[in-house]
């Protein structure tokens, strides 16, 4: 018979999301006439920005002539887009990114646990706690890790709380990391990283010949421009990191699909050998074997966000989420709740109330209020005691939850 990976046993429950939808779906089933208003998963709401759409309708139209038929694209991703990703989202930053060093995908979710493909399994890695879950439970799908603990902390890795106590700050590795995940503006706290913060982990990298791995999907929602948009507006991040970026939540693409990674050419790992070997090199490999690129006419609808039309629509787009976060905060907070980020994330991280745990606050919202969140320990153990709330919805919906929050018994 069939072997499977064994190491899926050792996943404690089900993924996040499904979880949650499991619970949503018991209580529609109980309840079918609740009007529930979704403020749990990250997925946006608002429609596609007009220059996108045009540009997609205009690539449906060339797909249907001789002349303007695409097949299979380049692995890594039209050079069009890359050109345009490199120009607007680095260079104008004063970052050293070319184009060939970005590599065009279908999903940042999809290339932080892809990346584990050309990475060895003895690296030690440190996650933050709380955490996107695919960075954990994609290593422990790999068989990177041992089984989980009774808090849900997997044998193995490292984690780095990123508390209120130490103001979202992940304290720097107490043993050597080789491997550390990065993820600012934060999921799932809303938190961001400054120029300073983002140069501590930089310094750590390189003294540690660690690699830093950096999820960077939400820099479009920072609204300081003193706050560094990617880790490498910091010096010395060529040498040790990889970013990731999505169009997902500033232009609306979650349904659509499409971001990049970037891989500086010079970045190097070792092999068991000790020799260096280019991490672009393994990467571009692990691509054009696994991956066919995303399609064309996508690739038309990212390459428009950075069309002057383009750019003014994300703008509204994102501004719009945020306004709804300024409102979810100050909501909360008029309600005597602790609330965190959501000033430069489209994600608002609350303390639950009378120490109630993530899960009771979470079923409180569900049944009393109809208002779906995301429990913070769902996202780790020291994201007990919080719940997420996603500034992605319509502002009548937002208005609505935090009236209907409002008349919860928070005592
Ligand atoms: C979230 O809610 O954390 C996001 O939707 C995750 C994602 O983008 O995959």
């Amino acid at each position: 018979m069939v072997r499977v990976n064994s190491h899926y046993q050792m996943l404690r429950a089900g993924y996040l999301f499904p979880e949650i939808q499991r619970r949503i779906k018991a209580f529609t089933a109980k309840h079918p006439e609740a009007d529930l208003i979704r403020l749990g998963i990250g997925d946006v709401t608002e429609p596609l920005p007009a220059a996108c759409r045009d540009a997609m309708a205009t690539a449906v139209e060339a797909m249907g002539t001789r002349a303007g038929f695409h097949g299979y694209g380049p692995e890594q991703g039209y050079h069009w887009l890359r050109q345009a990703i490199a120009q607007h989202d680095y260079r104008q930053r004063g970052c050293d990114v070319e184009a060939d060093e970005i590599f065009i995908s279908d999903g940042s979710k999809c290339d932080t646990s892809n990346i584990l493909d050309i990475l060895g399994d003895d690296n030690r890695i440190a996650v933050t706690d709380p955490v996107y879950p695919v960075y954990v439970d994609s290593n422990v799908m790999a068989g990177h890790t041992g089984p989980a603990d009774d808090q849900g902390r997997y044998g193995g890795l490292q984690y780095l709380p990123l508390t209120a106590d130490n103001d979202f700050c992940a304290p720097l590795p107490a043993t050597p990391a080789d491997l550390i995940y990065l993820c600012f503006p934060n999921n799932p706290t809303g938190t961001v990283a400054t120029r300073a913060e983002l140069q501590r982990w930089v310094d750590y990298a390189r003294s540690h010949e660690a690699l830093i791995l950096f999820d960077a999907a939400y820099e479009a929602f920072i609204r300081d421009p003193e706050l560094p948009h990617s880790i490498f507006e910091v010096e010395g991040a060529r040498d040790c990191a990889v970013e990731f970026r999505s169009f997902s939540k500033n232009a609306g693409f979650t349904g659509t699909r499409c971001a990049f990674t970037v891989v500086p050419k010079a970045l190097t790992g070792r092999t068991s050998n000790g020799d260096a070997v280019s991490l672009w090199q393994l990467w571009s490999r692990r691509q054009s074997t696994r991956f066919n690129g995303v399609g064309y006419v996508v690739q038309r609808g990212a390459e428009a966000v950075y069309s002057s039309a383009g750019q003014a629509q994300v703008t509204r787009l994102v501004t719009f989420y945020m306004e709804n976060a300024a409102i979810i905060r100050q909501q909360l907070r008029s309600l005597g709740l602790a609330v965190y980020g959501g000033q430069h994330a489209p994600y608002v991280w609350v303390r639950t109330p009378e120490s109630r745990s993530s899960w009771q606050f979470f079923d409180q919202l569900l049944q009393e209020a109809h208002v779906v969140g995301t429990p913070g320990a769902g996202f780790g153990a020291a994201g007990e005691g919080y719940l997420r709330l996603s500034a992605f919805n319509g502002r009548a919906q937002v208005e609505a939850a935090m009236a209907r929050i409002a008349r919860c018994n928070l005592r």
